[in-house]
């Protein structure tokens, strides 16, 4: 299970964030970047942090710990600014919160670049996952301590707004040429590309799925706007054999196997 905490202060709100994120401290004396269940887009972008997160994690990705933030309605009344205030009583319960890394800085290709083979890793996340939210607008990368973290994969699992045709799905090249890291991924060797690839769809088991689908919350999956009625059990396998069957699907959203 994921760690659970209560918020005891909204300390402020990102709001160069898409969906208003706010910083907020919990009872634990963590700080935490918290995605709010209320926000306008629905709880899918909280299941796609918590399923892509936790999947760059068991990838060996850096990304920040994620929590279950609970919002009480004494939070929400406590908070002056009105946008706030109502986006934390409509938010009340679970909340997911990813741990807040003081002092990073968004990536941005100067200063310090990605080693390429953690390049690669994040970039084959993001092609199995489908996320298009990593470009050079909107990185969605920090460098803290001189490490490469990944954050922000709410956009990803595309599929989970709409439930397409699996097999469409599965196939489906998204573009990735403007991804931040392509770059960086070129200059790997084509064999060092091949056994990456071998290495990471390794790891991506039925096993690993079910598990990293268990951390999600029924509370999510139940106020999503596309469940058409299903049950969570039945989403959590259904996000499973979505990843399972673009896994299996001939990775030519790999440049590996483009080439
Ligand atoms: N764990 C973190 N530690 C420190 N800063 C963070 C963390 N997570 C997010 N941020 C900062 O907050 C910004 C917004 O967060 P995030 O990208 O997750 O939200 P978002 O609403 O999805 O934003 P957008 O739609 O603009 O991508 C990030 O660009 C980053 O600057
Ligand atoms: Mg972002």
């Amino acid at each position: 299970m994921l760690q659970e905490v209560k918020g005891t202060q909204f300390l402020t709100a990102l709001r160069e964030g898409g969906s208003l994120p706010g910083i907020v401290e919990a009872d634990n004396d963590g700080t935490y970047v918290v995605k709010f269940r209320g926000a306008g887009q629905g709880s899918a972008a909280l299941v796609a942090e918590i399923v892509v997160g936790e999947l760059g994690r068991h990838l060996g990705i850096r990304v920040p710990e994620l929590v279950l933030l609970h919002v009480d309605a004494e939070l929400a009344r406590r908070e002056p600014d009105q946008e706030v205030q109502q986006l934390l009583q409509a938010s009340t319960g679970p909340n997911l919160a990813m741990d807040f890394l003081p002092g990073s800085v968004g990536y941005d290709g100067i200063a310090w670049r990605a080693p390429a083979e953690e390049a690669a890793r994040i970039y084959w996340l993001d092609a199995l996952t489908a996320n298009v939210d990593r470009t050079w607008s909107n990185p969605n990368l920090l460098i803290w301590h001189r490490q490469l973290w990944a954050i922000d994969h709410g956009a990803a699992l595309i599929f989970q707004h709409s439930w397409p045709a699996v097999d469409g799905w599965a196939t489906r090249d998204y573009g990735l040429g403007s991804h931040v890291l392509s770059e960086r991924v070129s200059t790997l060797k084509p064999s060092t590309l091949e056994s990456l690839d071998a290495e990471l769809a390794a790891l991506v088991t039925p096993q690993a799925l079910e598990r990293i689908l268990a951390l999600v919350p029924d509370d999510f999956l139940e106020s999503m706007h596309s469940t058409n009625g299903a049950d969570p059990q039945t989403l959590r396998a259904r996000y499973c054999e979505y990843l399972l069957a673009r896994l299996a699907g001939g990775r030519d959203w790999w440049p590996e196997s483009a080439a």
